[in-house]
């Protein structure tokens, strides 16, 4: 077939704009709280803001041709916060779990969550169940969200997994390798994150896929969760495609 060069340039150009070899960003959605304290609002409206931005920044990531989005929406650690803000947190995550998502199904969007559910209240459990099994059978792209998620738990458990295969003798301590410690994970059967983004200006990880981002290329802004945009997005996509990203080699 013949393939004119102005579509072949669009090929390239499309390749370009997710930068090379892009298939997952993560993001570290931080900054809820001091958007509301900035307006003169209570924490709730910097939450409530902030699960808006959501849909907003997935649609552009598939858009962009992201294959994977992990978002961090509430960490093992978050349970410590006060009972209300907890509260005022799981009610929206409730919302959000009903809300609509017609225009994530019409962009064949692919839903999953990550954490400890066993934490979770059963209804928001049964409406995660719900949605991943509604979404399973979308081929694009993967919007994984991570609830009651902590990445030291996270490996923990997988060790656990692991001594126990042994045990049974179905697997042999020298087997233990990384591909199969990777396969205990929550994020089995997905690629690792290219780009770590966290908002709010602050700069440290807050116990989130630590195993996962080995080789992922760090970005920290110092706009908040509510504030970030499309827009945003892609100017970090393409200050990724001028990292040189070696892994160790010369
Ligand atoms: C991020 O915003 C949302 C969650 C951690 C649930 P924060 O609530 O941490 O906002 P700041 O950091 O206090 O501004
Ligand atoms: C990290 O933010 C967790 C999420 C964004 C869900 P935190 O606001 O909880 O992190 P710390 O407490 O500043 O490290
Ligand atoms: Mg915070």
């Amino acid at each position: 077939m013949f393939v004119s060069p102005q579509v072949l340039g669009t090929e390239i150009s499309l390749l370009c704009m997710t930068g090379d070899n892009l298939e997952h960003i993560a993001i570290i959605m931080d900054g809820n709280g001091r958007w509301a304290q900035k307006r003169k609002l209570p924490r709730s409206a910097g939450h409530k803001k902030g699960a808006e931005v959501v849909k907003e920044i997935a649609k552009a990531a598939h858009e962009k041709g992201v294959k994977y989005l992990t978002l961090y929406a509430f960490s093992t650690e978050n349970w410590n916060r006060p009972k209300d803000e907890v509260d005022t947190l799981m009610g929206l995550l409730r919302q959000y779990l009903k809300s609509d998502f017609s225009e994530l199904h019409k962009n064949n969007i692919r839903i999953r969550f990550i954490g400890e559910r066993e934490c979770l209240d059963a209804d928001i459990v049964q409406s995660m169940h719900r949605l991943e099994k509604e979404t399973a059978q979308n081929t694009g792209m993967c919007l994984c969200l991570a609830i009651s998620y902590g990445a030291r738990g996270e490996i923990v458990q997988a060790a656990k997994k692991l001594a126990s295969l042994v045990k049974k003798g179905d697997l042999s301590e020298t087997d233990i390798d990384i591909q199969n410690f990777s396969a205990m994970l929550y994020t089995k059967d997905m690629p690792d994150p290219d780009i770590l983004i966290r908002t709010s200006g602050e700069e440290r990880l807050s116990n989130f896929l630590l195993w996962q981002i080995a080789y992922a290329e760090l970005f920290f802004t110092k706009t908040l969760w509510p504030d970030f945009s499309a827009d945003e997005l892609s100017d970090i996509i393409n200050q990724f495609s001028s990292r040189e990203r070696r892994y160790g080699k010369v």
